[in-house]
């Protein structure tokens, strides 16, 4: 099949060709045929009524047979013939005795099929005849008295142009409605096909990764609905084009400063002259920039499996109580070097449904914010309880508290408060909160002036759970 004729256009126009034509074809079919039946079989049927009523009027003698045929001709409108067998075999031929033309020897009716029909059976007969390349319709009726026939015959040639007029209006109307059909297929087509040209257009300019100019479709039905998708579709790749941008610029930037630093203390480290004590501070930051490099690095990678939905998650039973007192004893030397206190209140077991390590990275990311982005002396408790149906982890600190029109952006990537005392990259609690989610999970702040509570809310692992309880003990790791 050639290239345009797999076009929508010529194939929609084809289907409506299609359709119009054996549409026309069904009504010509069964329209001029019963019409020309129904015109011959009325003109034959009154032929034969009116030949019945003449039949019982021949007149008795001979001299009024002329004048006879001849008015009877007149007020049947028809050729009226009194016509009798002349022989019978071989082949039968008629003998006219009237004729109402006056033609007594015309041989085109001597051989007439209906009058011999009639004249043999000796009873009516009617039908048509072709004649000279002509139609007639005709009756016979048969005279008992004069072993004759009446013969009453009619050209039906108004009858028959009758019926190619219609026939020839009704090609002429096939014709225009098959050219309307053509353009109004073609049209439609045109129109509809520009239509999903223009939304290709919208997909290839997507693909290529330009996301300025909006998908719009004025028409309706399907093909608006399809461009109301694509549109939404460019909506989404726009923003997440946006956020791998910013991300890509933001981790660079995260990136550059460490190694910029780094770059700066191997440059005096080459230095000969330095000094052993200089020489080793210079060694103890550059060792601090490679760690926040490491932390850096790790935290993007996990980012980027997160994006990708390649971060798995367990699901086991999970003591969040012992997890608590876990978080305590590990940051205990953080907590001394920024002279915090640092206590997990001690409880009941609480059992989360969770996966244990990703819980515990959650848990240093919280605690450590708690030491780091406070003033010192100030006092952090890390608490498991059971909240409203959920296994529930927070971590609470005495600090000055954070703005509440600036808890909702904590949760974004990259995201520092202005002020913040120790330099992150702001990635930690958006691995928290992607984290908890995954665990079908939450993680919410609450914060005033002397309180601030980061609680962290998981499934409650049912069966491993005790009855409910509200003991509050603080034990263990304060500093
Ligand atoms: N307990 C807290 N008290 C006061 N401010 C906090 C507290 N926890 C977080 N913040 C603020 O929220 C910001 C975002 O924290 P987040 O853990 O996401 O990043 P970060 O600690 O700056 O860097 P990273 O954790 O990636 O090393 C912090 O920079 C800090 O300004
Ligand atoms: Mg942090």
């Amino acid at each position: 099949m050639s290239r345009a004729f797999r076009s929508v256009g010529a194939q929609l126009s084809l289907a409506l060709l299609i359709v119009v034509a054996v549409a026309l074809g069904v009504v010509y079919e069964t329209v001029v045929p019963s019409l020309e039946n129904r015109l011959i079989e009325a003109r034959t049927s009154q032929l034969e009524e009116a030949g019945a009523n003449l039949a019982r009027r021949v007149p008795g003698t001979p001299v009024d047979e002329q004048n006879f045929v001849e008015n009877a001709a007149a007020s049947t409108n028809a050729r009226v013939l009194l016509v009798s067998l002349l022989a019978a075999k071989p082949e039968p031929l008629l003998q006219v005795f009237r004729d109402s033309r006056g033609a007594t020897l015309s041989e085109e009716i001597q051989s007439d099929p209906i009058a011999i029909r009639g004249l043999l059976r000796e009873r009516s007969e009617s039908g048509t005849v072709e004649r000279g390349g002509r139609r007639y319709a005709e009756a016979a009726v048969f005279v008992p008295s004069r072993s004759a026939a009446l013969l009453l015959t009619d050209s039906l040639q108004d009858q028959l142009s009758s019926v190619h007029q219609v026939q020839r209006r009704l090609l002429l109307a096939a014709g225009a409605a098959l050219l309307i059909a053509l353009l109004l297929g073609y049209g439609g087509a045109w129109l509809f096909a520009r239509r999903i040209r223009r939304l290709e257009r919208a997909a290839d300019r997507i693909a290529s990764g330009r996301f300025d100019e909006p998908v719009r479709d004025t028409g309706g039905g399907e093909l608006r609905r399809l461009a109301d998708a694509f549109e939404r579709m460019r909506v989404r790749l726009a923003q997440l084009d946006d956020a791998r941008r910013e991300f890509v610029a933001n981790a660079s930037h995260e990136l550059r400063t460490p190694l910029f630093s780094l770059g700066g203390f191997l440059e005096l480290l080459s230095d000969e002259e330095l000094d052993e004590p200089t020489r080793r501070e210079f060694l103890v930051s550059m060792q601090e920039q490679v760690a926040r490099l490491t932390k850096l690095a790790s935290d993007l990678l996990d980012l980027t499996r997160l994006d990708a939905g390649r971060l798995t998650v367990q699901r086991e039973p999970v003591d969040l109580a012992a997890l608590a007192e876990e978080l305590a004893e590990e940051f205990r030397p953080v907590a001394q070097g920024t002279e915090h206190s640092l206590q997990a209140v001690d409880s009941e077991p609480v059992f989360g449904d969770a996966d244990e390590l990703r819980v515990l990275q959650i848990g240093r990311i919280l605690v450590e914010n708690a030491l780091l982005h406070t003033p010192p002396g100030i006092a952090v408790r890390v608490r498991a309880s059971l909240r409203d149906g959920r296994a529930v982890l927070e971590v609470e600190d005495e600090g000055p508290g954070i703005a509440s029109e600036q808890l909702n952006q904590l949760f974004e990537r990259f995201y520092r408060l202005d002020g913040t005392r120790a330099s992150g990259s702001g990635l930690g609690l958006a691995i928290a909160r992607e984290l908890a989610e995954l665990m079908d999970g939450t993680i919410e702040v609450e914060s005033r002036p002397g309180q601030t509570v980061f609680r962290l809310a998981l499934p409650q692992e049912k069966t491993a759970n005790p009855e409910p309880f509200s003991r509050e003990k603080p034990i263990s790791a304060s500093t």
